[in-house]
């Protein structure tokens, strides 16, 4: 068997994953792509305890990983855009294949390294970016290839499923739970990117891209994080029969592409209501199949080196074919991505939960049903909840149909201007997922 030598950047929890992984089960690995993969460098730039290096060449200049003649295929494990993105530019300028975990190098920049990669005639492989150790990306590049895709509704933050799971089973506060989820290792470098959405909305840009033949449009996502969201919205929602996800929303409308990242209220009977904790699972609806979920670990260092280790046998098993019978880096071929209209978010139309804090008091109700009549938006469910004890406010909750955004933050803002109304109105879009 031709040998294939791998070069693995970046040695912390996926890397050492990786260097694991390929080891200890290098025989079936091997079996399958049909060639002798061996790690022969790392760069690094301390060891990992974790992994025996002692076979191995061990760059600290990970650069150095990109330049050395007999590396095939380089790995990039380092995350971030600064260095990751010289690594990855420098191995494909130095004609080697890349395969990478980084989900935001590719959502922000992964339009520039396809075209690098292309006019190089190497191959980028990034399966691991999205949802960890979930092949979604393969399924939707390979497996849904028959169909056309209507949307993609995917829970792709683990630390903000665990958050908003504790914040329901347990009654525990965002910030506790948060705390547990850095202990685990499942929160970024920066949990901001966890609980504000961007993290999500960098895995949403790859998903869409890949189910519309769009290219990567980051920038032009509607993001909203999980910061919001209380607890007595956690337990309101439940009692109203719905669960609240932070969900990533791709969706084909006749405007062009909805491309949104926010909490979400989604029915409890919904397979997506019920992924609970750090678990990732993505619905896809497509005209063929039908809806199809792909469920599982949506980080850690074995799931994820499951992903990354598909796509070095996925890889090696091509790299010897004409450039342009590889699969396309993004599911069709570059030269018929379509530069879509992404939608306004102030265009999007969604059903949403409602929650105001009220004097109880004669005509209150009644004000704020004229402003949503007065707009055009219907009243699904309403509830008042008993005062609690010592105040003199209660919540009211109100469902609304389907509305358009703009109309709907006009309502708020009138609502919000109302004597009997105090603070602001949290808004938590609705999605039946039907
Ligand atoms: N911080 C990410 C998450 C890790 O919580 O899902 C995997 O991308």
């Amino acid at each position: 068997m031709k040998p294939v030598n791998i070069g693995i950047c970046g040695l912390g929890t996926v890397g050492s994953g990786v260097f694991n992984v390929m080891q200890r089960n290098r025989a079936e690995i091997n079996a399958r792509a049909g060639h002798d993969i061996r790690v022969t460098h790392v760069g690094a730039r301390r060891d990992n305890p974790a992994c025996d290096l002692s076979q191995v060449i061990v760059e600290r200049d990970v650069l150095n990983v990109a330049k050395a003649p007999d590396v095939d295929v380089v790995v990039e494990l380092i995350g971030g855009c600064d260095i990751a993105k010289t690594l990855v530019l420098e191995a494909i300028n130095h004609g080697k294949h890349v395969i990478t975990a980084n989900k935001a190098l590719i959502a922000l920049h992964g339009n520039e390294i396809f075209q690098a990669a292309s006019e190089k005639n190497v191959g980028v492989y990034y399966e691991a970016a999205v949802a960890g150790g979930i092949p979604v990306i393969k399924a939707i590049r390979e497996g849904l290839a028959a169909n056309s895709i209507q949307w993609v509704a995917g829970i792709i933050n683990g630390t903000g499923n665990y958050i908003l799971s504790e914040m329901r089973d347990h009654g525990r506060s965002f910030e506790d739970a948060l705390a547990d989820a850095q202990a685990l290792g499942y929160a970024e470098a920066d949990p901001s990117f966890d609980v504000d959405g961007i993290d999500a909305c960098h895995k949403l840009a790859i998903l869409a891209s890949l189910a519309f033949a769009i290219p990567l449009q980051f920038d032009k996502a509607f993001i909203e994080g999980i910061r919001h969201v209380e607890t007595q919205d956690v337990e309101n929602a439940e009692e109203l029969g719905y669960r609240i996800k932070h969900l990533g929303i791709a969706k084909r409308v006749d405007s062009g592409v909805e491309l949104r990242v926010h909490p979400t209220l989604v029915p409890d009977k919904r397979l997506l209501a019920n992924v609970d904790g750090v678990m990732n699972a993505v619905l896809i609806q497509a005209d063929a199949v039908g809806p199809t979920l792909y469920y599982g670990p949506g980080a850690g260092s074995e799931p994820t080196a499951s992903s990354v280790i598909a796509d070095i046998v996925d890889l090696v098993r091509v790299m010897d074919v004409e450039p342009h019978l590889r699969v396309p880096s993004l599911a069709f071929h570059p030269g018929l991505l379509k530069e879509d209209q992404i939608v306004e978010q102030s265009d999007i139309e969604t059903a949403n939960y409602l929650r105001l804090q009220v004097i109880d008091e004669l005509g209150v109700m009644s004000a704020i049903t004229q402003i949503l009549s007065g707009k055009g938006i219907n009243i699904q469910a309403m509830m008042q909840k008993e005062p609690k004890e010592g105040e003199s406010t209660v919540s009211l909750i109100i469902l609304t149909n389907k509305v358009k955004e703009s109309s709907l933050q006009a309502a708020i803002s009138e609502i919000e201007e109302l004597r009997a109304v105090e603070g602001k109105v949290t808004q938590i879009r609705m999605e039946s997922l039907n």
